[in-house]
């Protein structure tokens, strides 16, 4: 793969964030030896490979089409740890029993293993009530619902069977062959970082189709939701460093993968405010070169954000608008509530809400439910996880040396 190297950073105290950096070329291999270029850099299929079989990539899933988590599974590469986090409905008809089907017979014929648990497991929420992760657990015991919620179990597990990196993949991603750029994506960008332990790589997709009555196909540069995050995070970011910037173009960017040493670091905000609230915790934790908590934590490492546009365009399943509302509020509470944020930000925000009808005129903007940083428990997590695991691991039908 060759990809453009970031020619611009800003540095906010521990955080180096990067521009956009593009694919240049999907493949490069089979090339003769390479001249040296400064902004351009070739990351060899070994790299990639090194990179993708210390990677478990998690796929969050909620009632999603069948066919198409089926399809996507297919552009997993083999290197990867595949791991899959359900919040599907069990009833009238068992949906997580389908999905774990699917997934199943997947392994079975590619002889790959993979994890799959349901986020409503009664054996997973005692495992985290045993070990005092109770800001994912709800009022009764149960694991709240969110696709941060399934995420962060994602990465516990990650963390569970020694790998270094995680991916995130939504399940109704219609296109396999995005998928297989994101992941590679995700291990180039690692490649690249100067310290791939403490790094963060955010795609962004160069393009969502939608089918529109009037005009056919329209090839939409932005998300709707997304356009509004990514102003307003970065005038969050231009108020804590009093210059204005537009640097940040993936606030929120669903397919991103991490190192599980940074993922470990930070808080997480529940539901779909993950993705920008991870680059709000950044700025708050490791943002000001003050002494805090946060950079004692780091010692002398900085952390690296890369964002990197895809060439494949991204299609995923239309949810309608109440969804969308329910998301952009989600995404903005997130800034909203941030320590970084002044009057003038917030009442900016708030009016903009309402004029455009995402919140009424006496409503208030929701507190977001911040999920702590799960490094803590992951050690007695992964001590106690053994039972979960041997219900989780995929294919069932397969006996596996013991190694
Ligand atoms: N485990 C689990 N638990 N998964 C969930 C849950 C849940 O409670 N809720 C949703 N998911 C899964 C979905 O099935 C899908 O695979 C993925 O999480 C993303 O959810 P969508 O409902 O499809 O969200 P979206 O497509 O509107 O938004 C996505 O893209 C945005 C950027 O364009 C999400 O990834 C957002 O977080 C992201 O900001
Ligand atoms: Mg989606």
């Amino acid at each position: 793969m060759r990809l453009e190297f970031s020619r611009y950073t800003e540095r906010v105290g521990a955080v180096r964030l990067h521009e956009v950096m593009r694919v240049i070329e999907l493949d490069s291999s089979g090339g003769g030896p390479e001249l040296p270029t400064l902004a351009v850099r070739r990351v060899s299929e070994e790299r990639l490979l090194e990179h993708m079989a210390r990677m478990a990539v998690v796929i969050p899933i909620r009632d999603e089409r069948l066919k198409v988590f089926e399809g996507l599974l297919s552009a997993i590469p083999h290197a990867c740890a595949l791991i899959v986090v359900s919040n599907s409905k069990r009833a009238p008809v068992d949906r997580f029993r389908l999905e774990r089907d699917v997934l199943d017979q997947f392994c079975y014929y590619t002889q790959r293993r993979a994890l799959i648990v349901h986020q409503q497991s009664p054996l997973l929420a005692r495992i985290l009530q045993e070990i005092g992760y109770a800001a994912l657990l709800d009022a009764e015991g149960r694991v709240r619902d969110g696709k941060a919620e399934g995420m962060l179990i994602g990465m516990l597990l990650a963390h569970t069977i020694g790998k270094d990196f995680v991916g995130f993949v939504d399940a109704d991603n219609y296109f396999p062959g995005s998928v297989y750029e994101y992941v590679r994506i995700f291990a180039a960008g690692f490649s690249l970082s100067p310290d791939p332990e403490y790094a963060m790589v955010r795609i962004l997709w160069r393009y969502k189709p939608k089918l529109t009555y009037a005009s056919g196909l329209r090839l939409d540069r932005w998300g709707r939701v997304s356009e509004r995050t990514n102003r307003y995070l970065n005038r969050l970011l231009s108020l804590h460093t009093d210059f204005t910037t537009d640097i940040i173009r993936t606030a929120n960017s669903g397919e991103h993968a991490l190192s599980l040493r940074l993922a470990q670091l930070i808080p997480y905000a529940s539901g779909y405010g993950i993705e920008p609230y991870q680059i709000v915790a950044l700025l708050e934790h490791f943002g000001s070169s003050q002494a805090s908590e946060g950079l004692k934590q780091l010692g002398d490492h900085l952390i690296d954000v890369l964002q990197i546009e895809s060439r494949n365009p991204h299609l995923h399943e239309n949810k309608g608008l109440p969804h969308i509302q329910s998301m952009t509020l989600q995404s903005l509470s997130t800034l909203y509530h941030s320590s970084l944020a002044d009057e003038a930000f917030r009442m900016e925000l708030r009016e903009e809400l309402i004029q455009e009808g995402l919140l009424g005129p006496d409503e208030e903007i929701p507190v977001p439910h911040i999920l702590p940083p799960f490094g803590p428990y992951a050690e007695a997590f992964r001590n106690r996880v053994e039972l979960l695991l041997e219900q989780a691991w995929l294919p069932a039908r397969w006996t596996w040396p013991a190694s």
